[in-house]
């Protein structure tokens, strides 16, 4: 193969998103929000949540640009367009609708809407809003890790 140093290397990038990125994930789904529900005090709650978030979802959206371009860059070297019309390669399908999802929201979803729509919901009720946020954790968390199950050759 041409220039395979390339390939290696947008592969070395694509995984250590995928470690900064799964791995913030996980921390937010098991450990922050978790912690953040049992403050009692909601207003200390929303404040703690929003400092760290602000940090995170800066971190988190250069990561996943990262991810998609170095992922981008390896199916057109392999010339593996094709895997789209596989269903073996259904992971690949995940991988995609995963970053999707996380682009859309970081990007255009969290600026634009959500930001001030949770903090609203938050302060109408707190328990509520906390207890959403972690269920919408909870399902991308596991959706990642079953694409990393499927790129490693778990099938169904
Ligand atoms: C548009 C977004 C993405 C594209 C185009 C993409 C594309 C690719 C490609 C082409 C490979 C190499 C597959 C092979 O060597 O046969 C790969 C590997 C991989 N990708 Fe992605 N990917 C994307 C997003 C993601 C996301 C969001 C995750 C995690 C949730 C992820 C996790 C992985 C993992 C774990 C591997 C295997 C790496 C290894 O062990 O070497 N990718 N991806």
């Amino acid at each position: 193969m041409e220039n395979l140093e390339y390939y290696i290397l947008a592969r070395a990038i694509h995984v250590i998103g995928v470690v900064i990125w799964i791995g913030g994930v996980a921390f937010v789904t098991t450990v922050l929000v978790p912690s953040l529900k049992k403050i009692t005090d909601k207003n200390n709650r929303l404040e703690l949540f929003e400092q760290l978030e602000g940090t995170f979802a800066f971190q988190t959206r250069f990561v996943t640009l990262m991810t998609g371009a170095s992922g981008y860059f390896m199916i057109d070297y392999m010339h593996a367009w094709d895997r789209y019309q596989q269903v073996q390669f259904w992971w690949m399908h995940l991988m995609t609708l995963v970053w999707g999802t996380f682009t859309l929201v970081l990007f255009v979803l969290e600026p634009l809407v959500l930001h001030h729509w949770f903090k609203e919901q938050a302060i109408k009720d707190s328990d509520i809003a906390f207890a959403w946020l972690h269920r919408m954790h909870k399902v991308l968390l596991s959706l990642s890790l079953l694409v990393v199950l499927g790129a490693h050759g778990f099938q169904f």
